[in-house]
C-alpha cells in the first residue's frame, strides 16, 4: 500500500466526520493546508496543532491565533504520530483544490460595448 493510501485510510479514520476536501464542514476544507501552514513558517507548529487543541491558548502560533478569531469550535486531540500525520498529509496534498469559492462571472461588469 503506498504512503498516500495509507493517510487516505487515516483521513478517512480520524479526520473525515468534520473534515472534507474542497468543500467546507464542521472543521474546514483540508486542501493545501500544510503549504498554508508552511507559508506562514509554522509547519511544525501543523504537526502540534493535529494532535492537541491547546496550540490556541499557548499563544505561539498566528495560524492557530487566526483559526481562533473565526471560530471557536474545538478540534480533538488526535493522538498520531508523525509518520501518521505526514501521510494524511501526503493524501491531501494528492487532492488538487478545485476552488469551489471562486466568484461567478458578473453580469454587471461585463462590456457590452
Ligand atoms: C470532531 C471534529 C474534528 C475532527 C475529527 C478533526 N478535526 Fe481538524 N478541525 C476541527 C475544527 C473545529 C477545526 C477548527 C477550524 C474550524 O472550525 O474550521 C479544525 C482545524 C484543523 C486544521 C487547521 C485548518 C486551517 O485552516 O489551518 C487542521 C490542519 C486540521 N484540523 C487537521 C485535522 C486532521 C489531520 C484530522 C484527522 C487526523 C482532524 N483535523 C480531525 C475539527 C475536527
Amino acid at each position: 500500500m503506498g504512503f498516500s493510501q495509507i493517510g487516505k485510510n487515516l483521513f478517512k479514520a480520524k479526520c473525515n466526520t468534520c473534515h472534507h476536501l474542497n468543500r467546507d464542514a464542521t472543521g474546514s476544507d483540508l486542501t493545501g493546508v500544510k503549504a498554508k501552514w508552511e507559508a506562514a513558517g509554522e509547519a511544525d507548529l501543523l504537526y502540534e496543532w493535529v494532535n492537541s487543541n491547546l496550540l490556541k491558548a499557548q499563544n505561539k502560533s498566528a495560524m492557530a491565533a487566526k483559526i481562533d478569531s473565526y471560530s471557536k469550535r474545538e478540534m480533538p486531540n488526535q493522538d498520531l504520530t508523525i509518520e501518521e500525520i505526514n501521510a494524511i498529509f501526503s493524501y491531501v496534498d494528492s487532492v488538487v483544490p478545485t476552488f469551489i469559492d471562486a466568484p461567478p462571472n458578473d453580469p454587471t461588469t461585463s462590456e457590452s460595448r
